[in-house]
């Protein structure tokens, strides 16, 4: 075997491992190392340069649909032919974890799945942002969280719940001794136990609906959202609870909004609720 044979073999080789590893479904996973990316505005690993940290992270900086994004009315088309979000939930074994960026409840088996277009999502788990990452009509809000799904073959669809500060969330409530147990610097990760994620609540049943990415690293774009209308609310202690996570020094984790890009964006609303 010559230099030159040598050195093609060496170039598919490399080409195949560089196709398998954008093939994976695990490719659209969410990073869990808390080190390798931060939301420091002006940082070397901020928001900004997460395309060039790695190779396979490509997307935050060269996608052409990425989220979060702001919800202008004026972008936005009301339909109806949407439909209720078809849920169906059930109880499961979770944990909860400090990834460094934010605090994630994972759910350990079935809990069930979401259905949207022909597609069932299984729900794999929640993590919470703050302050919210998507806008409406410019506002930010308090708290943002997001429910990631995920199907059988790979593809993410995800629901955002907007807070802002007020009356306590009774879920959160519901997890505050467990988030306690991990808001410090030794442990990561605790048991949950048997968390019902019915007791998530939406209380609306209009919500947005674009395609989108995911908004931390690798940003895999084809990520079905569902953004509920409705504004829930929550503590101050609650969001600091959630806060203690992100260790960097913009005590934020929240990704800017991103280049519509001419991308539809609609709003379901049931035809028997003209107003509101
Ligand atoms: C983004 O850039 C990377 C590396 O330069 C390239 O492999 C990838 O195809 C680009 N993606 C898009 C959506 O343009
Ligand atoms: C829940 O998961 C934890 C750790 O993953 C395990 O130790 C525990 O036995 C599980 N409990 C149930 C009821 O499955
Ligand atoms: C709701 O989702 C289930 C599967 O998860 C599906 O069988 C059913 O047809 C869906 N209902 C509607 C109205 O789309
Ligand atoms: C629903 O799925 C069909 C078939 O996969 C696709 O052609 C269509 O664009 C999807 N509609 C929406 C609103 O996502
Ligand atoms: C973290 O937990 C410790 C011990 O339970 C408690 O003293 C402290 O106030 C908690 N911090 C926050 C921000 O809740």
């Amino acid at each position: 075997m010559d230099f030159k044979q040598a050195f093609r073999q060496l170039f598919l080789f490399t080409f195949f491992i560089v196709l398998l590893t954008n093939t994976l479904p695990t490719t659209s996973q969410e990073v869990d190392d808390e080190e390798e990316f931060n939301y420091d505005l002006d940082g070397e690993k901020g928001p900004a340069k997460w395309g060039e940290i790695h190779h396979e992270w490509s997307a935050c900086s060269n996608g052409s649909m990425q989220s979060p994004i702001d919800l202008l009315n004026q972008r936005v088309q009301i339909v109806s032919h949407l439909g209720r979000l078809n849920r169906s939930y059930k109880p499961s074994n979770a944990t909860l974890r400090n990834r460094g960026h934010d605090m994630m409840l994972k759910w350990e088996g079935d809990a069930g799945r979401i259905h949207i277009n022909g597609t069932d999502y299984a729900l794999k788990q929640c993590h919470w942002h703050s302050p919210s990452e998507h806008t409406i009509n410019g506002r930010r809000f308090d708290l943002e969280g997001h429910m990631v799904h995920e199907s059988s073959e790979g593809k993410v669809a995800v629901v955002g719940i907007m807070y802002k500060i007020g009356r306590p969330d009774s879920f959160l409530s519901s997890i505050l001794d467990r988030l306690q147990e991990i808001n410090g610097t030794e442990e990561k990760e605790t048991i949950a136990g048997i968390i019902d994620p019915r007791q998530i609540k939406i209380g609306s049943r209009k919500y947005y609906r674009y395609i989108g990415s995911l908004t931390v690293p690798p940003c895999t774009e084809n990520v079905v959202w569902t953004i509920v209308r409705k504004v829930r609310t929550v503590t101050r202690q609650q969001v600091r609870l959630l806060r203690v996570a992100v260790h960097d020094e913009s005590d934020s984790n929240a990704r800017p909004t991103q280049a519509i890009n001419g991308r539809p964006v609609e709003l379901y609303r049931p035809k028997d609720e003209e107003d509101n």
